[in-house]
């Protein structure tokens, strides 16, 4: 008896070790596919995900192989998991995938087919349409004979700020009940961050859930608001009060959409794009200044808010809720929000990205002052802001009420205000707390620059 455990034994080692050593292999092949196809996801996060008993493993086209790979490797060790080569992504694998981390985005090579195959496995289920009156009349003409789209089932909703609101919010959820929506239904929101905001969070709550895409129409939600899952609308006058985090099934981006945006709200995307490039190492910051927006050429554009989206992207799946590094993202925003509600308050309201430009100006100060941030970049910056962005004039007067503004922010507490701060671009020191007379030096900095 002990001699028959005792052979048996090897043999199961052996065993054992074979299929540890099978492992190493498939494990070494799917790294070095990783590396030639650019995967976002490295192989060691898709073997977690895919290591949770009875978790499915999302595999997108560019991770097919190394999906596979994983797949059978598990198969051995009898770990039953489900992998999903979905088939409509391997169909839309000719489109320029951004692979990132967090949701499916999408550059579109052709917006009606590319559009078309992602709403394919809903076409039995209903497909609804969410825009404002401005993207209906411009945006859904170029989608509207897409087969799954029925003019019948676009959901209209005020355009602009204001309408974010739970008016508009209960009025799509009617919709969406009267038009006879299931838990399998889809909504496209076509639209800038408006829509997708308000899209994202009906969807994230009707039925607890259902699919959307988001096709951002404006550079702002381009850029950043149908990135990261953000949703919600405002209430009792402050912004974005109530909302959920809701990952988009996909967003499908076409800066072709872009023709017909204003000039305005071209420079008030394009603000956070500086932002974005100011968070990374490398060129990009020079080549995003470099870059004309008064007159743009759109195929830079587009190679420009694929970076953009990219950085937001990594960011965000670093940290999607924003316990940490996400606040990464809130640079130049606890200036730019007390910015945006001075100008508010003067009855002369101000678009966010210009905000946020001249709140960049007054936290690259607060940098310079307190983290060594370049003065030659900070003056060169904020030059370049006031050329792009015009004056937005404040007084010594303001500062009182700017400085409460930035207590009251509600990613700060107890009366401290913490900054996203750099020590230089790509160098992020996030919750960098600042004196009063600090701050008041960085508006005094602000003010004296746009006389
Ligand atoms: N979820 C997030 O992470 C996030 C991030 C940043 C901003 N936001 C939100 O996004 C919103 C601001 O985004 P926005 O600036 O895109 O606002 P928006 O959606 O209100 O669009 C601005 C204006 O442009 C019009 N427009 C849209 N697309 C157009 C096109 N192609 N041609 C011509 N006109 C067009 C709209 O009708 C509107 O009048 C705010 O509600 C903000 O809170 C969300
Ligand atoms: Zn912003």
């Amino acid at each position: 008896m002990a001699s028959e455990a005792s052979q048996l034994i090897p043999k199961i080692l052996i065993k054992v070790e074979a299929v540890f050593l099978l492992f190493i292999a498939f494990y070494l092949y799917c790294k070095k596919q990783n590396k030639e196809l650019k995967s976002k996801r490295p192989v060691s996060l898709l073997f977690c995900r895919a290591s949770r008993p009875g978790s499915t493993l999302l595999c997108r086209p560019a991770e097919t192989r190394s999906g596979l790979a994983l797949y059978f490797c598990f198969g051995v060790f009898r770990i039953g998991i489900k992998a999903y080569f979905c088939h409509n992504l391997k169909e839309i694998e000719a489109m320029q995938s951004l692979n990132t981390c967090e949701t499916d985005v999408y550059l579109a090579d052709d917006l009606r087919s590319d559009l078309a195959e992602m709403i394919k496995p809903y076409k039995d289920e209903k497909v609804f349409v969410l825009t404002d009156g401005t993207t209906r009349r411009l945006c859904f003409p170029l989608i509207e004979d897409v087969p799954g789209i029925d003019r019948n089932r676009v959901i209209e909703i005020a355009p602009g700020d204001d309408a974010k609101d739970t008016d508009a919010l209960i009025y799509v959820w009617a919709a969406l009940v009267e038009g006879g929506a299931t838990r399998h239904s889809l909504l496209v929101n076509l639209g800038g961050g408006m829509p997708c905001d308000l899209g994202g969070f009906a969807a994230a709550t009707f039925k607890r859930g259902i699919d959307f895409i988001n096709i951002p129409t404006t550079l702002l939600a381009q850029v950043d608001a149908s990135v990261g899952g953000k949703t919600g609308i405002n209430f009792k006058g402050y912004k974005n009060e109530i909302g959920s985090f809701k990952q988009a099934k996909y967003v499908l981006v076409d800066t072709s959409l872009l023709r017909s945006l204003d000039g305005p709200n071209l420079k008030s995307g394009f603000a956070e794009m500086i932002k974005h490039a100011l968070l990374v190492k490398g060129d990009l910051l020079n080549r995003t200044i470099a870059f004309d927006i008064l007159n743009p050429d759109m195929a830079i554009l587009a190679g420009l808010v694929a970076e953009s989206i990219r950085i937001k992207d990594d960011i965000v799946s670093d940290d999607p809720y924003e316990k940490g590094i996400r606040k990464a993202l809130n640079l130049g925003h606890t200036a730019g929000h007390a910015i945006e509600s001075l100008a508010l308050k003067r009855g002369k309201p101000v678009l966010h990205g210009y905000a946020v430009a001249y709140g960049i100006v007054v936290e690259l100060y607060l940098a310079w002052k307190k983290l060594g941030f370049s003065e030659e970049l900070l003056r060169l910056l904020s030059e370049y802001i006031y050329k792009i962005f015009g004056r937005f004039e404040i007084s010594k007067g303001d500062y009182t009420y700017l400085y409460d503004a930035m207590t009251h922010d509600k990613k700060n507490s107890s009366g401290r205000i913490n900054f996203t701060l750099l020590r230089e671009p790509g160098d992020i020191a996030i919750d960098t707390h600042c004196e009063r007379e600090e701050v008041i030096e960085a508006l005094e900095f602000y003010r004296q620059s746009y006389i």
